[in-house]
């Protein structure tokens, strides 16, 4: 990062911080100590980013071109969960055509002043990069699109009807917008962009070339056993991944091979035992997602029961367990949500060690019919009151 852009960089808060839980080994956002430590890892051209192919190639005929022609490119949005790689390719995106990169975020636009300041300070070329995009307030909206379409901004100087707005041309820039959540982004300004990736999460394959190539950088011996084993319980997440490794490298070097006076050696053994202590399991869930999936099978029986209740279960708000706990277990298909509340798959059943309930038609969620004869659920085992079910949503 130059300082031209870190003196603009008003970085908004972590993208899914959250104090409630402490900080958690294998939440994919990320907070300022660890952004330091990201930086170093950081691929710093198109061809040293690992995996997202289709995006990779998208991508690089877009800046070929711009390239090409001398000009800037179209504007870009980047969307897709935390820890995908949106900071890092926004940073590619200026490193491979050359020019400066300017960081700012949604939070940070309050006000259309905030964003006049910004796009004035633009050099011809540069990348703006703008994280978190979907949260730019309102009042500040109508200028980016007329920035993004026409290079132009409207100053307006004066109060009431003796106001005007004085244009003020800008030069050609690419606005880069990250967002992790495309569906909130007004039409007009996703109309915008002329060029939309959407990051997905990594196979363990890609995971597994991102360790090395970190192992590599951090100096630690990293064999391809103990890859796959980080790899598995990364959560298809590049940022967790690279934590991880960070994590087991400091076992390794004072519990490990570092211990006993060689290098740092990461491999299946240590990758097990490092990941034990901080108590990430082989899928790569923690101990909060075990307490969900505890408290939805032997408390409640498998569901369904009512997120409220299945968060005071585990001493944790709502909210959190919806927005922080539950979207990695239903991608990974242990927790289905049907209209009358949370339930267990058998997939859950099994990841703590413990039989599904045999007569489960095909253990599907949502095809239960409570209480009939052959649900093979004792009445205690029912959602306790209608209030229970009223929230599962
Ligand atoms: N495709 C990739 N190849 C290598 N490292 C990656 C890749 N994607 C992400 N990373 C690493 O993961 C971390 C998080 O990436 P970042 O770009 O900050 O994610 P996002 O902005 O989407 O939350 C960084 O340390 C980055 O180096
Ligand atoms: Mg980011």
């Amino acid at each position: 990062m130059s300082d031209r852009s870190r003196e603009l960089s008003g970085e908004g808060p972590a993208e899914t911080g959250d104090g409630a839980l402490g900080v958690r080994l294998v939440e994919p956002g990320a907070d300022e100590t660890e952004r330091a430590a990201e930086s170093a890892l950081r691929p710093k051209r198109l061809r040293d980013f690992v995996g997202q192919q289709v995006v990779r190639n998208q991508l690089s005929i877009v800046l070929e071109s711009a390239r090409a022609r001398g000009r800037a490119p179209d504007h870009v949005l980047l969307s897709g969960p935390p820890g995908l790689g949106k900071t890092t390719l926004s940073m590619i995106i200026a490193a491979e055509l050359g020019t400066h990169l300017r960081i700012t975020s949604g939070p940070a636009i309050q006000h259309a002043g905030d964003l006049a300041a910004v796009l004035t300070s633009l050099e011809e070329g540069d990348v703006l990069f703008v994280d978190e995009v979907h949260r730019i307030a309102r009042p500040a909206e109508e200028l980016l699109y007329v920035a993004m379409e026409d290079f132009r901004v409207d100053v307006v100087v004066g109060k009431g009807p003796g106001a005007t707005a004085i244009p003020l041309d800008l030069p050609p820039f690419t606005l880069v917008g990250a967002t992790t959540r495309a569906g909130l982004l007004p039409a007009p300004l996703r109309d915008r962009f002329g060029f939309t990736a959407h990051l997905d999460f990594y196979s363990t394959a890609e995971l597994q070339q991102v360790l090395h190539r970190s192992a590599a950088l951090l100096g630690v011996a990293l064999t391809s056993e103990g890859a796959t084993e980080v790899a598995r319980r990364s959560r298809g997440t590049p940022r967790i991944a690279n934590r991880l490794l960070r994590r087991v490298r400091d076992w390794s070097l004072v519990r490990g091979s570092g211990a006993t006076g060689g290098g740092v050696v990461v491999d299946e053994a240590s990758a097990r035992a490092a990941l034990e202590v901080y108590e990430v399991d082989p899928l790569g869930l923690d101990r909060i997602d075990r307490a969900v999936l505890r408290a939805l099978c032997r408390t409640f029986g498998g569901g369904p029961v009512g997120l409220s209740t299945l968060a005071v279960a585990v001493g944790e708000e709502a909210e959190t367990v919806e927005t922080v706990v539950e979207p990695f277990l239903v991608r990974e298909g242990m927790i289905g949500r049907t209209p009358r509340g949370r339930v267990a798959t058998d997939a859950a059943w099994r990841h703590l060690g413990l039989e599904p309930p045999l007569t489960r038609p095909g253990g599907l969620p949502g095809q239960l019919e409570l209480g009939e004869p052959g649900s093979g659920r004792s009445p205690e085992q029912l959602p306790r009151s209608a209030d229970d079910l009223s929230d599962g949503r």
